[in-house]
């Protein structure tokens, strides 16, 4: 079956940009600058926190990868660039290249920004914890609002293995000086003593639950965003909860789940035998699902062009609405309850729970 409508998004649709800066930030991480020629910086236009995703075909085979993007979105019109804060991964193909390889005039194909771990710039209190190189798009989040609403104000909890291994040091020292009165910065260090007065160890859920009261009035903060590792996003949300922060307030962005601490997918219930139908960029096409085998996974067998980037359940890059029919997810780190409710699903961790099922990756 074939249908076509109107619309025309074309989500999995990657473009190629010239790498115009690859800049050390630390001894294993980098901030890779790609120019936007001015027919895609419409395509190209963020809120601060999106990412962009990478792909990579070497030795026959195709690796795509997340990347938040770390500059701040300071004028109307669409950015003539973007830049990622890239950090090497133990066996990450992407990041190894990146940072060994990866040169100024090199071209890398980029999927335009997406993700709903977002700041758009308002009045109000904003507060984020972050660990490692979660800090990136909290960086663009802090920068743009700072810099575009005197009404404002953010304080930025972070934490860090070592002041060597940190990434942004500057550039938030650089938001610390320039607006003292409406950014807050606290830096924790957990491998390094600091001096005296300032936060050392680890920012555990116990740790932030007696912390943050000393800081900031919670209850008058109006968004929190949590970006890092599974654990400590995990224990301060838990933190958050505990203070009777609302849900509703709280935004999380989880970067390396497979770190051992995240819970393991749930793969319970019978194979069922279901027919897919999906939408894509106005196209529909369906197609037996095979035992076993993701949504995702069916519609890239027939659709090479649709979205994904991790398949993981992280980067919500395979976003789609579930029309009809149910589905079972493995795991979700990227989807916010209301959007759940709202009925999408990611498509990267969907089985059948029914024997017809239909997406559309276009709403
Ligand atoms: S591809 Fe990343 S969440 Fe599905």
């Amino acid at each position: 079956m074939a249908r076509t409508s109107t619309a025309a998004v074309h989500h999995g649709a990657f473009h190629p940009l010239r790498v115009t800066a690859v800049d050390r930030l630390t001894a294993d991480a980098v901030a890779v600058t790609f120019a936007v020629p001015p027919e895609l910086r419409e395509t190209f236009r963020y809120t601060p926190g999106q990412h962009i995703a990478v792909r990579r075909v070497a030795n026959g085979s195709e690796v795509r990868r997340t990347y938040s993007i770390c500059t701040p979105v300071l004028g109307a019109e669409g950015p003539e660039a973007v830049q990622v804060g890239v950090r090497l991964v133990d066996g990450g193909e992407f990041s190894t290249y990146a940072l060994k390889e990866l040169a100024v005039g090199d071209v890398v194909e980029v999927l335009p920004p997406a993700g709903r771990f977002t700041l758009a710039p308002r009045a109000g209190s904003f507060a984020a914890i972050v660990g490692g190189s979660g800090i990136t798009p909290v960086l663009s989040m802090a920068a743009t609002l700072l810099a575009t609403r005197p009404d404002a104000r953010f304080c930025l909890i972070r934490s860090d293995r070592t002041a060597a291994s940190t990434m942004f040091l500057e550039e938030v020292a650089d938001l610390k000086d320039r607006w003292p009165d409406r950014f807050q910065l606290v830096s924790v260090l957990s491998r390094e003593d600091q001096q005296a007065g300032l936060v050392s160890g680890r920012l555990d859920q116990e740790r932030l639950a007696t912390l943050l009261p000393t800081l900031l009035s919670v209850e008058s903060v109006d968004g929190w965003f949590l970006c890092g590792p599974y654990g400590l996003v995990q224990g301060a949300e838990q933190a958050l909860r505990a203070l009777g922060v609302p849900r509703g307030r709280v935004h999380q962005e989880i970067f390396h789940v497979d770190d051992g601490a995240s819970p393991a997918p749930s793969r319970s219930g019978p194979p069922v035998h279901a027919t897919l139908t999906a939408t894509l960029d106005g196209r529909s096409g369906s197609w037996p699902v095979e035992d076993g085998e993701t949504l995702l996974d069916s519609v890239l067998r027939h659709r090479a062009d649709a979205p994904y980037a991790c398949k993981g359940g992280v980067c919500g890059t395979c976003r789609a609405f579930l029309v009809s029919g149910e589905v079972r997810m493995d795991r979700n780190f990227a989807l916010e309850p209301d959007e759940v409710e709202a009925g999408y699903v990611l498509a990267c961790q969907s089985h059948p729970a029914g024997e017809e099922v239909e997406l559309d990756f276009d709403r």
